[in-house]
């Protein structure tokens, strides 16, 4: 029930499914069942309206026994160094496999490399089923069998120009039979279903479409890096070069990757691909790239305060922004963490403000411990670095009030000052 499940459970439950939240955090088993949501962008209402049709949420997995379809949506997280941590998908399936039934479709969601349905969802199924029963495959494709596909998630946080349902869903069923359920069941939801041959298949879909957006994202940081270097605006550029009507998208550089996939998931697929021997070279370099953004980002600010004789040590600076991307709650992997760490390492004293996040306490590889401060008497920062763009900032004024900006996102577009250093 996280960014992923939840927002499906509740697409499902709109058809007139009867949608049961199977979550091991009790924090928000209780709140979906007093109507309450924990997801900014999902208003109570449309968990209120679901209760009314008979959504409800648990942690007991006992209840998977009455279910038709089951969709695992659980984290796919990197271990400290940067290897595929599938432990979330094992314990699923070990908690799945004893409640099994003959006939139920079993549907992989996390992003995850290549196999990951066949070599390790499938054995811990079949293996952990007291029934004996198998995945229906080629040559077992009936009886006493369950079915299983994989699914992708290709959701947009923040982005509505695209309706959920508009979104055509990728499926790779083990079996023909298989995928031909799974389309069924989301052809209820989506307007559009993809077929693939094979799990693999679509577990390689999705991770083209990450890969191509970090490497891209890679591309343009480091053609922002030149730019900087040369005098020229990047933005300006890329504008002029989405007027091309064919063979050019735009992506736009920034203060880091962000976020739970973009930073993490072509990761799995490099770290697979040694298996067989071969180095994926643009996904290695990319990160490369990527990952020292947010150092960048702390030297253009000492650069920045250098202009005025400051030193970063004991300078006050406010960082705007730390969700990893505008006008949504999400801290996952934020640059602004790492960006607010190094600052700190460094000696600044250091605020922030996010109208996200009125605290930011432990996460998985920092500890702030920081309050939002208000977005008051500006003056009195020697810098104030914008690292997320959220819409609700006025930024005629914060460029009005403030001694000196540091624009990570070209949010102060249009506005001229010389207060303003763009890096
Ligand atoms: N967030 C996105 O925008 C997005 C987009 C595309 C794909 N994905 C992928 O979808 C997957 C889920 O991501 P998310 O953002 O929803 O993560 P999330 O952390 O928001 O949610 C995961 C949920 O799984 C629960 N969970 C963990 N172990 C469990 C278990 N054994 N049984 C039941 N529940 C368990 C957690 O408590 C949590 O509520 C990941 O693989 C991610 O890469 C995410």
């Amino acid at each position: 029930m996280g960014y992923v499940g939840l927002p499906l459970a509740l697409l499902f439950s709109e058809s007139k499914f009867a949608v049961t939240g199977l979550d091991i955090d009790a924090e928000k088993v209780k709140a979906l069942n007093n109507g309450k949501s924990y997801i900014y962008r999902i208003p109570e209402n449309e968990i209120q309206a679901a209760r009314t049709r008979n959504f409800r949420a648990s942690n007991d997995y006992g209840n998977i026994a009455d279910l038709d379809v089951v969709i695992i949506c659980v984290p796919t997280p990197l271990n400290e160094y940067r290897e595929p941590d599938l432990s979330y998908i094992r314990s699923t399936a070990e908690a799945i496999a004893p409640h099994l039934r003959a006939g139920q479709l079993i549907i992989l969601e996390s992003t995850t490399y290549p196999g990951t349905t066949e070599e390790v969802l499938v054995p811990i199924l079949e293996a952990g089923n007291p029934s004996g029963l198998v995945a229906a495959r080629a040559g077992a494709d009936s009886g006493n069998v369950f079915y299983v596909a994989f699914s992708p998630e290709r959701e947009d946080p923040g982005n509505d120009t695209v309706a959920r349902r508009d979104i055509p869903k990728v499926v790779g069923g083990l079996n023909p039979a298989a995928s031909d359920l799974a389309k069924t069941v989301y052809g209820a939801i989506f307007n559009r279903t993809v077929p693939v041959s094979s799990p693999s298949a679509a577990e390689m879909t999705k991770l083209l479409e990450n890969i191509y957006r970090c490497v891209n994202i890679a591309l343009v940081n480091e053609l922002k890096l030149l730019c900087l270097r040369m005098g020229i605006d990047i933005w300006e550029v890329i504008q002029a070069a989405s007027t091309k009507p064919f063979g050019f998208h735009p992506f736009y550089p920034g203060p880091g990757l962000g976020g739970h996939c973009i930073p993490v998931d072509p990761y799995y697929l490099s770290w697979k691909a040694k298996e067989w021997d071969f180095q994926a070279r643009f996904i290695e370099l990319a990160g490369e790239i990527n990952t020292a953004m947010p150092y960048h980002v702390v030297d253009s600010v000492v650069a920045a305060l250098n202009r005025s004789k400051k030193a970063l040590n004991g300078s006050k600076v406010l960082v705007l922004g730390v969700a990893y991307k505008r006008d949504i709650d999400d801290l996952r992997e934020s640059p602004a963490l790492t960006i607010i760490e190094e600052l700190q390492r460094r000696g600044a004293v250091v605020s922030y403000n996010d109208p996200y996040f009125p605290k930011v306490g432990r996460g998985r590889k920092y500890n702030l411990q920081m309050t939002c401060t208000p977005l008051e008497n500006l003056a009195q920062y020697d810098c104030v670095l914008i690292v997320t763009d959220h819409s609700d900032y006025d930024y005629q004024r914060i460029v009005k009030e403030s001694q000196l900006i540091v624009d990570t996102r070209n949010a102060t577009k249009g506005i001229q000052s010389e207060k303003i250093v763009h890096c």
